[in-house]
């Protein structure tokens, strides 16, 4: 039995879609060739259709049976519109055809634009609206936007996209927590002295200043993806996996959550990258990339430390990193323990406990304590480790799965969107105000030297 969809990609000549979205899409067909997808690309681009297609066939290339590419292929469009013109856009409602899906691949002020002009259109029933992070640019606007989605569809046909809840390691954070005695009794401040949650990335700029130069890493990573993490890390044990009873805790945990003392400045740092090599290949200074506005003092390394105001959190600092163009690409959640109270005389000092769930490869690490082989007495660190099963669908096929069978618990509920939002908004009002320094790092570094990293 085929199952007919509709997905119109709003901004489909950008780099989200081709770099991510599509290829997700190829790993869905893979896996579920029951999909018969309608492919509608849109953007403001003047694109032939014989580009569209050379675009499409290339983000599909590989991932998936070539059947399933020509099948899309067969009956794909591309249009050319003013995507935040209504009448364009009632045209485009009118076209579509089964399951219709609009999909905002766009930057969060065009996605805002885009469902402002849709208020003014006739909503087909049942289309379902996706868009992507970051909602909105800040509180305000994130509330904005959702009175705006609120007036379009129900909630339940609204899918905001963080890729980050597509990744199998991340929602298995509750699999690997609740369903393994040892870690959830020590899941708590009597056992844990502090979390890290940290993505470094290698990548630079890749041409997405007109995106990113707005926005910088605490708006484009912190703010969505690693406070998700830590929501889903901290949260209270849902009943079961239903959306509702997920994203109920989600919301519940970030609302707990609060900058380290209470103050911006004392609670985050940010930083620039400046000119440098990463992976061999040279990097310019960031304000010298095409594109880079210098005015903006847009941040290219965040970091920000949080707690979490319940019994089992009280005291533990979770410290939330993320930048680009750094020589290691670290990332994943990293969970210091603290040391046993007392060891037994006679043997060495023990290294504490460390259990580190690595995203990019997904692995897990755990640090033990054992004997040393020369000498009974001494103990070393070993370390049990583990590479985590992945889906084999890229993050965008668990997601674009999802939104076709209309089950929102891979996707950010608007209340959530806000909390997000309420914790980081007092450290971009300070970066705003020149209240923290913008440190330097070198590119291909590993951050900035005073970090101490
Ligand atoms: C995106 C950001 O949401 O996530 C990018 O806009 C970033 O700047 C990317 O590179 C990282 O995703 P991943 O899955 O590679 O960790």
């Amino acid at each position: 039995m085929t199952v007919p969809v509709t997905l119109a990609v709003l901004g489909a000549s950008g780099d989200l879609a081709h770099r991510l979205l599509l290829p997700g899409l190829g790993t869905l067909l893979s896996t579920n060739p029951e999909y018969d997808v309608t492919l509608v690309g849109c953007a403001t681009d003047p694109l032939s259709h014989d580009e569209w297609v050379a675009r499409v066939r290339e983000a599909l290339g590989g991932q998936c049976h070539k059947s399933s590419i020509e099948r899309v292929i067969a009956t794909t469009r591309y249009e050319q519109l003013d995507l935040t013109n209504p009448v364009a856009l009632r045209g485009l409602l009118k076209s579509l055809g089964d399951s219709p899906v609009l999909y905002l691949a766009l930057p969060p002020r065009v996605s805002m634009a885009v469902c402002k002009a849709l208020t003014t259109l006739e909503i087909p029933p049942g289309l379902r609206i996706a868009l992507e992070k970051p909602f909105g640019s800040d509180l305000a606007t994130a509330r904005e936007l959702n009175e705006v989605l609120a007036g379009l569809v129900p909630e339940n046909q609204l899918f905001r996209i963080d890729h980050y809840l597509g990744k199998s390691v991340v929602i298995n954070l509750l699999g690997l927590r609740f369903t393994n005695r040892i870690f959830e009794h020590a899941w708590n401040n009597q056992n844990i002295e502090r979390v890290d949650i940290t993505v470094d990335e290698v990548l630079a700029l890749e041409g997405r200043a007109r995106y990113y130069d707005g926005a910088g890493a605490m708006r484009d990573m912190i703010q969505s993806h690693l406070l998700l993490v830590l929501a889903l890390f901290a949260m209270e044990e849902p009943p079961s996996l239903n959306e509702r009873d997920v994203r109920d805790l989600i919301a519940l945990m970030l609302r707990h959550t609060h900058l380290w003392d209470g103050n911006p400045v004392t609670s985050s740092r940010r930083a620039r990258y400046a000119a440098g090599t990463v992976a061999g290949e040279s990097v310019p200074n960031y304000v010298d990339e095409p594109g880079v506005d210098p005015d903006r003092n847009t941040e290219t390394l965040a970091e920000v430390t949080v707690r979490i105001n319940t019994d089992r959190w009280a005291g533990v600092p979770f410290r939330l990193r993320s930048g680009k163009a750094l020589g290691d690409a670290r990332n994943g959640i990293t969970v210091v323990f603290r040391p046993v109270d007392h060891v037994p005389e006679g043997f060495t000092s023990a290294p504490p406990n460390v259990l580190s769930i690595g995203m990019k490869p997904a692995n897990i690490r755990l640090g033990l304590s054992t004997n040393a082989e020369s000498n009974r007495f001494e103990l070393n660190q070993s370390v049990l480790s583990t590479d985590l099963a992945e889906s084999p669908l890229k993050p965008y096929g668990e997601i674009l799965d999802s939104i076709f069978r209309g089950d929102p618990l891979l996707t950010v509920r608007g209340d959530v969107a806000e909390e997000c939002w309420r914790i980081v908004e007092p450290v971009l009002d300070a970066w705003h105000q020149g209240l923290v320094p913008m440190d330097e790092y070198r590119a291909g570094g590993a951050g900035p030297a005073r970090w101490n990293l």
